[in-house]
């Protein structure tokens, strides 16, 4: 490996201690992280270490200056019980373009892999069997630099940390079109996954939750007329019989579940535009009876039916998820394709295995 990796493992495994059965998303850990440092550019003590709390100076940058980026993706295990993993070279190249606009270190594609490779083989056990419930894999990386002037940095702790989870939605999704908090505008770090892209969501989400939705649907900083996403997702209308998706335009995250999305309508032979779509054109549509689906697309949330819209004072109630067609034939293959039920005709699926393993025969 071009990378060594020391490795310690935990004396005292929490495995036991899992009910699988009731997973919740987010709330347990999985016995092992991975953590490396970043020394001007040099990637170094890269090492698989018992879960637990990591010790930074209280000057770090990241604290001050939220000098931080993550990655969300998921393991799942394949009809044979192997684990697996969905278009990891995807999230690589999105982690790296977040670290360039943070200007943080880039991760080499070979590091990205072994560790994310590591990780799960030593943790597979954690990899939950149920219909819905995966490994999920948070990469993050912030600037350790103590010292809290503002500068660009060349100090940086790269970790990963798994978390065997359930369904995020276990409902179709409310949403309000927001009307005066912004999320992201052009030139800012709307297309990164920057922490504080989602710390600055918080009083939105809470303002959209106390008026009885679960989530905002966000939209231009200009004049609030464009859709852009839907609080971890990216969205999807379906019009008179065409998908419609906000374009790239550096506002929105290019999410990987929205790429492997249009490449299953498109085989679908389903007409997919990529561009501006105002929440006028909704309504309308709406009001013609043309809105036939809505959802929205992420790692966590897989394919989400959105059941209601809200915007300007009124609110558009989609059809009932089970007489839609679109969004639940995605979720079900795009599920069945994550967990090699399958064929896998588009390449995204890669086995994991390790190096290290291999190494010690
Ligand atoms: C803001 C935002 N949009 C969209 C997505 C969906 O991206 P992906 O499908 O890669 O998970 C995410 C989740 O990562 C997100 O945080």
């Amino acid at each position: 490996m071009k990378y060594p990796f020391h490795i310690e493992r935990t004396e005292t495994s929490r495995l036991g201690s899992v009910d699988f059965k009731n997973l919740a998303f987010g709330k347990l850990y999985s016995d092992h992280m991975f953590v490396a440092e970043s020394k001007k550019g040099r990637w170094t003590d890269c090492r698989i270490i018992p879960y637990g709390n990591v010790p930074f100076s209280p000057a770090s940058s990241a604290l001050h200056y939220g000098q931080i980026i993550f990655e969300g993706m998921k393991a799942y295990r394949d009809p044979e019980g192997k684990p697996i993993l969905f278009r990891p070279e995807q999230n690589h190249k999105r982690f790296n373009i977040s670290a360039e606009r943070m200007a943080m270190s880039q991760i080499p594609l070979e590091l990205w892999l072994d560790a994310l490779n590591e990780l799960v083989y030593m943790d597979q056990e954690w990899i939950p069997e149920n219909p819905g419930c995966s490994l999920y894999i948070r990469p993050f990386m912030f600037a350790t630099d103590r010292f809290i002037g503002i500068r660009p940095t060349e100090f940086f702790k790269f970790i990963i940390i798994t978390s065997p989870t359930g369904n995020y939605y276990t409902k179709p999704v409310k949403v309000i079109a927001s009307d005066h908090f912004v999320r992201a505008f052009p030139g800012g770090v709307g297309f990164a996954k920057a922490a504080g892209n989602y710390g600055a969501t918080m009083l939105p989400l809470k303002e959209a939750q106390l008026k009885g939705f679960d989530q905002v649907l966000w939209t231009d900083g200009n004049e609030h007329k464009y859709a852009q996403e839907i609080g971890t997702m990216n969205v999807f209308f379906i019009i008179d019989g065409i998908a419609i998706t906000p374009d790239l335009d550096g506002t929105i995250l290019d999410g990987v579940t929205r790429d492997s999305v249009m490449q299953l309508l498109k085989s679908y032979k389903l007409k997919v535009e990529e561009r501006k779509i105002s929440m006028e054109e909704v309504q309308t549509a709406y009001e013609k009876g043309l809105l036939e689906d809505t959802f929205g697309t992420g790692t966590a949330a897989s394919v989400a039916p959105i059941s209601h819209i809200g915007y300007r004072g009124k609110v558009m109630e989609l059809p009932p998820v089970e007489k839609r067609i679109y969004c639940n034939r995605l979720k079900a293959d795009l599920e069945a394709i994550k967990r090699g039920q399958m064929p896998d005709l588009f390449n995204w699926i890669v086995k994991v295995k390790s190096k290290l393993i291999l190494e010690e025969v």
